[in-house]
């Protein structure tokens, strides 16, 4: 309370808290720390498992490493030791390493700052760009592969499409992991609209050359994370809610309504993997210029 009356504390602590948005440290970025406790691994995506447990009560994290390192396998090996190859919006550079030791020469792009230092400062010889893909500047070189892992569903699609006939060399092709929407009423608005994305692909010259369906082996992702977040993070969230309201009166008469009143209202529908399953698909592609 007596913190609370103190104005020039509270300034001087709001100043530096802003102040230090503007430093992109990835020991202090709070979402890099909590995938690195969680994975430890590098990769920010779904993951492949090529046996879908049936229940994700039988479920581990040691499981999600493991689909995390194999949804990279699916990756790495479609491109050749010694190919140049472009990764767009590489995230915390898991699947950059994996290439980089596989012998592709390979470079990245993220417009994040944190996940830019926390790549430079573990794999200082990978050439990285800090932009969003569509505003990367004209590269003199070309490259044989250009790769979106589960990125592509943040980039327009024209500009996307665009950039990669712009990176690619005449025989290059673009590997490409991501889900996409069947329609725009999904109850998850993430992902493109697939037929949006053939559209724009037969647009900008390109055409599919490999097709593979993964949905069903993304799916145990969702389903351990709302079992997580069903059994263990909401339970634990309202416990701790009310523990805290227990010892301050003052705060619980303040806030108890609309906290709990939040928490009541988390429905978890963006991570029911049979309503994922309804309205998107999850596909693995390669793409190349469609023959004249
Ligand atoms: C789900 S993560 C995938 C990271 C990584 N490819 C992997 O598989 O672990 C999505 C990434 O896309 C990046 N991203 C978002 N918008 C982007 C854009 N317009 N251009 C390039 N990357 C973008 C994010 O910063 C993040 O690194």
């Amino acid at each position: 309370m007596l913190r609370l009356l103190n104005v020039p504390a509270m300034v001087r602590h709001l100043m530096l808290r802003r102040g230090s948005k503007s430093v992109h440290d990835p020991e202090n970025d709070l979402e890099l720390a909590l995938y690195a406790t969680l994975f430890g691994n590098n990769f920010l995506h779904f993951g492949y498992f090529k046996n879908p447990p049936a229940d994700a009560q039988t479920m581990s994290m040691a499981d999600m490493k493991k689909a995390m390192d194999d949804y990279a396998d699916l990756l790495v090996a479609r491109v050749a030791r010694g190919e140049k190859a472009i990764e767009l919006g590489c995230g915390m550079g898991g699947l950059l390493a994996r290439l980089d030791a596989a012998g592709v020469d390979v470079c990245g792009v993220t417009p994040d700052k944190s996940q830019m230092a926390h790549i430079g400062k573990n794999w200082p010889h990978i050439a990285l760009d800090n932009c969003k893909m569509e505003d990367l500047p004209k590269k003199q070189e070309k490259f044989d592969v250009a790769i979106n892992s589960e990125s592509f569903q943040y980039v327009d699609l024209a500009r996307g499409i665009k950039k990669i006939d712009q990176l690619l060399k005449p025989d290059g092709r673009w590997l490409m992991s991501d889900y996409f929407r069947f329609n725009k009423d999904a109850h998850n608005g993430s992902g493109h609209i697939l037929a949006d994305f053939e559209a724009a692909l037969a647009a900008g010259g390109f055409e599919i050359a490999e097709r593979v369906d993964i949905t069903e082996n993304v799916l145990p992702t969702l389903r351990y994370a709302h079992f997580l977040a069903a059994n263990l993070a909401l339970p634990v969230a309202g416990f701790m809610t009310n523990k805290f309201f227990r010892r301050h009166a003052f705060f619980e008469y303040l806030f108890a309504h609309d906290v709990k009143g939040g928490l009541k209202k988390i429905r978890l529908k963006t991570i029911d993997a049979e309503i994922f399953r309804r309205e998107k698909a999850y596909l693995l592609l390669s793409i190349v210029r469609r023959k004249k």
